[in-house]
């Protein structure tokens, strides 16, 4: 799009509301996104910054029965949660709507039907796993096994979070079902699909031919992939009870595939809005004059450049003009993983750094200055919090912060606390110079920031802040002060300087806004002027502040970061990290020492995301994976008569040995009033022998015997977990026969 759109509708990518989202997610999408609407909203364009919550897919059952809740629940937590963070952070969106909402379902389904009843989808048959025993089809997510790559015994059907092998169910070894425990069986499904094959001329035209130039070289490099590879049909239907049911007659139990319904989402959400302003939402997605931007992390790409764009074409709406996907932010040196406890969540960074203090918005704008320094545009980046200290320190704090404070409080001491008058006799080169830096400054910012460069955009306003501190050191208004005795007139000089330097201070107002937005409105507030200042008309000029007025005394804008926090995060990281490696070894532990030998038992390794039991044995359903707990779906309901099978008893520990080459192991003799049992307990990391001699525990007594390092076990140990992956016994409160029953 050359001329200047009537309108922008700009999306950022709906995030799962399946958990809180970290910082990397924060930079990739929803940073830029903000900047860049700031910056049209301040160009006074016409512009609606959609975002919400994508509430379907199999995630979000997931999540709810890990949780032992329900999907709805886990949805109205996620959503608040995660639309407070963004509102705290400044992430100015005209709305944050929801997928769950009945606006979305009827505007997902009338897609859909739009689509369909034009012949433009395809209904096929196919085999899909199926539960016999719930009854039900499984999404991949819902089938464990052994990655046939790394070992790991509890890969999902689609991907193996310990190596990150992309998988399909049937590469699993020994694949179950999370919700029965059951071997999945092959039945006959059917679907509908959109042909994207018979897109690809229309694809290859609109990307590799029109948007080569504009659109970031790595959108465009994975697009050609995509297309090159050969576009298959991509089924648009699930067999799933979450979801925006499929509106026809014949489709019971069958929703829209999440990655269907969730772009629709977009649309949706534009309805909502316009319903909530009394605006005309329909010229968003159809006017042709309208320009539309996606801000997405690079793993949505196909979605937003592939598969929406097809169906946007074949409903009549308008396309993108623009992805500008965003690689990804690692943490001090590695991949950030909910599963390895490594990541650096939105609401962890608010609580230990905005909410702690007083008026923590300084602390905003620093985080969002030093993601946009990191900003992952063409490579994926890297937070550490040794780079965010001194970022700060360099950036905001020496460099814009001094600029401004020094400003302040000489013009206070040296000229009244009002604006000077700019004496134009006595202006010399330095000080034209300073003024031209202000104009070129904004227009480098501008062009940077319609091409979506928002790193360099930023760096080009602190190059102004540098200058003109710069400036200012060759002025030495504090030492011109010291001549005024004998030369009077200097008053000028120091009156010129001050007089560019509130000028420039009204300027870097106005270019940082979009970028750090908390600290334009404290400035506006030391200048005593209005919001319309912020106007980006008002860019450039060099007559914002009038001579004679007075402003208000410096406030400071930013604080350094402290060795000490630094250090604390640090030490938060790595304990988060020893702790999911803990949980996770203990998991992989009361499993077997060997997870190859509990995958080649089909249900072997007891597990449940609440309570580990730890110990070995086998009967058990496999329900947690061993390198990505937080992610592992709950049991199944059962019956009263399923849990009257099992033969619980109080136990008390006799004995407790190591077991030779298994650091996870311990050898228990354990004594059931009429009987003393051999049992191997994963629990070796966590306990010493000595310290549970004597125990009381509950042993499941009935569980069948299983072998672990030679050595048969008998039963198993039931052990219960706290968030920081501790084990702790589950026992009576007070000493109770062993061999009594529980129940
Ligand atoms: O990757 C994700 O988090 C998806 N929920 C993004 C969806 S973007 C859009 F299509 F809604
Ligand atoms: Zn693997």
């Amino acid at each position: 799009m050359t001329n200047q759109p009537k309108r922008y509708l700009i999306t950022a990518a709906l995030p799962y509301a399946n958990g809180l989202k970290h910082i990397g997610h924060l930079a990739g999408a929803y940073l830029p996104a903000d900047i860049y609407v700031r910056y049209l909203r301040a160009q006074k364009r016409d512009v609606a910054f959609i975002c919400g919550s994508d509430e379907h897919g199999t995630a979000i059952p997931i999540q709810a029965m890990k949780e032992g809740t329900t999907p709805r629940a886990i949805i109205d937590k996620y959503h608040e949660l995660i639309r407070e963070n963004f509102a705290e952070l400044g992430i100015s969106f005209d709305i944050y709507h929801r997928t769950s909402e009945p606006l979305h379902h009827e505007t997902a389904q009338e897609f859909f039907t739009s689509l369909n009843s034009r012949g433009e989808l395809e209904v096929k048959e196919s085999e899909q796993y199926y539960d016999e025993e719930a009854k039900t089809f499984l999404a991949d997510r819902f089938i464990v096994g052994t990655c046939p790559v790394c070992g790991n015994p509890r890969a999902y059907g689609d991907q193996c979070e310990n190596c990150g092998t992309s998988l399909s169910p049937e590469m699993l070894i020994n694949p179950h079902s999370t919700l029965s425990g059951r071997p999945p069986v092959r039945k006959k499904t059917s679907h509908w699909y959109l042909p994207l094959d018979r897109h690809e001329t229309f694809l290859r035209e609109w990307i590799l031919q029109d948007h080569t130039d504009d659109w970031r070289a790595s959108v465009v490099g994975q697009c050609r992939s995509w297309i090159d590879g050969g576009l298959q049909p991509r089924a648009v239907t699930r067999d799933l009870d979450w979801g925006v049911k499929v509106p026809l007659p014949d489709a019971e139990g069958k929703v829209l595939y999440v990655w269907f319904d969730a772009p629709i989402g977009y649309i949706s959400a534009t309805r909502q809005w316009g319903i909530n302003t009394g605006k005309d939402w329909e010229p968003y997605w159809n006017d042709k004059e309208t320009k539309l931007v996606h801000f997405i992390g690079k793993d949505n790409i196909v979605f937003h450049c592939i598969i929406f764009p097809i169906m946007l074409k074949l409903h009549g709406n308008i396309l993108p003009d623009n992805v500008p996907a965003n690689e990804f932010v690692n943490l001090e040196g590695e991949k950030m993983s909910t599963s390895r406890g490594w990541k650096l969540e939105m609401q962890d960074y608010i609580d230990d750094f905005v909410r702690k203090e007083n008026g923590g918005e300084p602390l905003v704008d620093s985080l969002r200055y030093y993601l946009t320094t990191i900003s992952p545009e063409t490579k994926d980046s890297e937070f550490t919090w040794k780079g965010f200290q001194d970022a700060v320190k360099s950036g905001p704090v020496d460099n814009f912060g001094n600029f401004v404070n020094r400003t302040f409080v000489l013009m206070h001491k040296l000229c009244n606390g009002k604006v000077p008058p700019l004496h134009t006799a006595r202006m010399d080169e330095a000080d034209k110079n300073m003024l031209e830096t202000i104009g070129a400054a904004k227009k480098k910012v501008e062009q940077l920031l319609e091409e979506y460069r928002f790193r360099e955009a930023q760096f080009e306003v602190m190059a102004l802040s540098s200058a003109a501190n710069g400036y200012m050191q060759k002025k030495e208004p504090w030492i011109v002060v010291k001549t005024l005795g004998e030369t009077p007139e200097n008053q000028q000089l120091i009156d010129n300087c001050l007089h560019i330097c509130l000028q420039v201070t009204a300027n870097l107002a106005i270019l940082i806004h979009p970028f750090l937005p908390f600290t334009a409105k404290k400035m506006l507030h030391m200048m005593k002027v209005v919001e319309k200042m912020l106007d980006w008309e008002n860019a450039g000029k060099i007559n914002l502040l009038s001579v004679g007025y007075n402003l208000r005394a410096p406030e400071l804008l930013f604080r350094k970061i402290e060795d000490s926090e630094v250090k604390a995060q640090i030490e938060k990281l790595q304990a988060a990290k020893a702790a999911k490696e803990a949980e996770n070894a203990a998991v992989v532990a009361a499993e077997g020492a060997n997870p190859q030998d509990s995958a080649a038992k089909p249900g072997a390794g007891p597990q449940s995301s609440k309570a580990a039991s730890s110990t070995a044995g086998s009967g058990a359903k496999t329900e947690t994976s061993a390198h990505t707990k937080e992610e592992t779906p709950a049991k199944a309901t059962i019956v009263y008569d399923d849990f009257a099978r099992l033969d619980l008893r109080v136990g008390k520990i006799l004995t407790a040995e190591k077991v030779e080459k298994a650091d996870k192991l311990l050898k228990l003799l354990v004594d059931l009033g009429s009987e003393q049992r051999t049992i191997v307990s994963g629990i070796a990391l966590h306990f010493t022998p000595e310290e549970i001699i004597g125990r009381q525990v509950v042993v499941v007594a009935n569980l069948a015997p299983r072998k672990m390092r030679g050595i048969e076990s008998n039963g198993m140990i039931l052990m219960a977990e706290d968030k920081g992956g501790k084990l702790h016994f589950v026992n009576p409160d007070n000493t109770v026969e062993p061999g009594s029953g529980v129940s």
